[in-house]
């Protein structure tokens, strides 16, 4: 697991066809699956098969090659069935802006034109899908670094979700900090917030953790505020779904609870996340669009109804964290404190040059 080779997708050549460490079945079974339509991209994608915001931009760019790639007829034909392929997935998880961000470097592209042939196009969209996952695995390094340089030496920290190799790629964004911390010397103890209702924290945090040898222990996530105000947590770090023009930050559910207890008892609340996870098209938060699960993952545990059979449930997946409750946004290109909206945009605004210059 600590070797950089890991990935939890590849693209196969020999089978011609994409890769996934199915994440539902973590962390019992490791259980590889084949994906070689969009049908099967989107499944994936609307049942965590393949979660994560920056792993759901890389998934992206591989669904749209396989919704495309049989594609024959002419270039007005393949134009159409781009469209129809790019909403399609579009309308898998709204929030995660990553997936977006990856459709949007697709139609934007230089080599988006009808001046290149269908089969060029189609072998674009492909190399973006390896570039965009060699681009998110060398990032994750960085944002572990520049994580790592701003936390004390000796730490008791505390995260929610899953934000590893898992999520990312690399080693990911909130626990690659914790990883490169631990690999340092600075971390006392893991606190995992097991994460209601699908356990990514549990399931998937855990699972990385172990396999890293690192010690963890994992809690439930109502305990959290309260530990946070008992003393045992130094630091909490989590990553991003969505980070917006001022600073807000959408990310997993029971992430603004933590925000809250680490504001109110004088902690770091740390958030982690690569460029691509920043929206600026949006000026606050209020207008993320939040993603709605199935009534039946909050509805029954394990597969079993735990609920009265006429309960109705309201799921929301993620929420929004006020940029004033956020000590640090660390990413790539280094460390946000404090953030607001001069300072993302400055930050965002330094790198964007490098991005369009890969894409020509
Ligand atoms: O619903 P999920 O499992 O896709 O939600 C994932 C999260 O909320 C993560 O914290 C976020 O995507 C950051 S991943 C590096």
């Amino acid at each position: 697991m600590n070797d950089k080779k890991f990935r939890p997708v590849f693209w196969d050549s020999d089978e011609d066809c994409l890769y996934i460490l199915d994440q539902r079945k973590l962390p019992h079974k490791e259980v590889w699956r084949k994906l070689t339509t969009l049908a099967q991209v989107e499944k994936a994608i609307n049942t965590l098969a393949v979660r994560g915001a920056p792993l759901l931009g890389i998934v992206a760019a591989y669904g749209v090659y396989l919704g495309v790639r049989k594609c024959r007829g002419g270039q007005k034909k393949f134009f159409k069935k781009l469209d129809e392929v790019i909403k399609r997935l579009g309308n898998t998880r709204p929030t995660a802006v990553n997936l977006f961000a990856t459709l949007r470097r697709i139609q934007e592209a230089k080599w988006l034109s009808q001046s290149f042939s269908v089969d060029k196009i189609k072998q674009e969209i492909f190399n973006l899908g390896e570039r965009i996952l060699a681009e998110e695995e060398e990032q994750s390094y960085s944002i572990a670094r520049n994580g790592a340089d701003i936390l004390d030496t000796s730490i008791r920290v505390l995260t929610h979700c899953n934000t590893g190799v898992l999520a990312a790629g690399g080693i990911g964004t909130a626990l690659g900090i914790i990883y490169e911390a631990h690999r340092r010397g600075y971390v006392e103890d893991v606190l995992v917030d097991e994460t209601r209702p699908l356990l990514q924290g549990a399931r998937l945090t855990a699972w990385e953790l172990q396999r890293w040898n690192i010690p963890y222990k994992i809690v439930i996530d109502s305990a959290a505020p309260s530990l946070i105000a008992n003393g045992v947590v130094d630091v909490v770090i989590v990553g991003a779904d969505r980070i917006v023009r001022n600073g807000d930050v959408a990310n997993k559910i029971g992430t603004y609870s933590l925000a809250l207890a680490a504001h109110k008892h004088r902690i770091p609340f740390i958030v982690a996340a690569p460029t691509s996870s920043f929206d600026l098209s949006l000026i606050d938060g209020e207008k993320i669009e939040i993603e709605l699960r199935p009534k039946d993952e909050v509805l029954s545990f394990a597969g079993k109804s735990i609920a009265p059979p006429q309960a109705r449930a309201f799921t929301p997946a993620f929420d929004i964290t006020p940029a004033e409750l956020i000590s640090a946004i660390v990413t790539e290109r280094g460390v946000i404190e404090k953030p607001d909206i001069h300072k993302i945009s400055a930050h965002i605004s330094r790198g964007s040059l490098a991005i369009d210059m890969a894409e020509l």
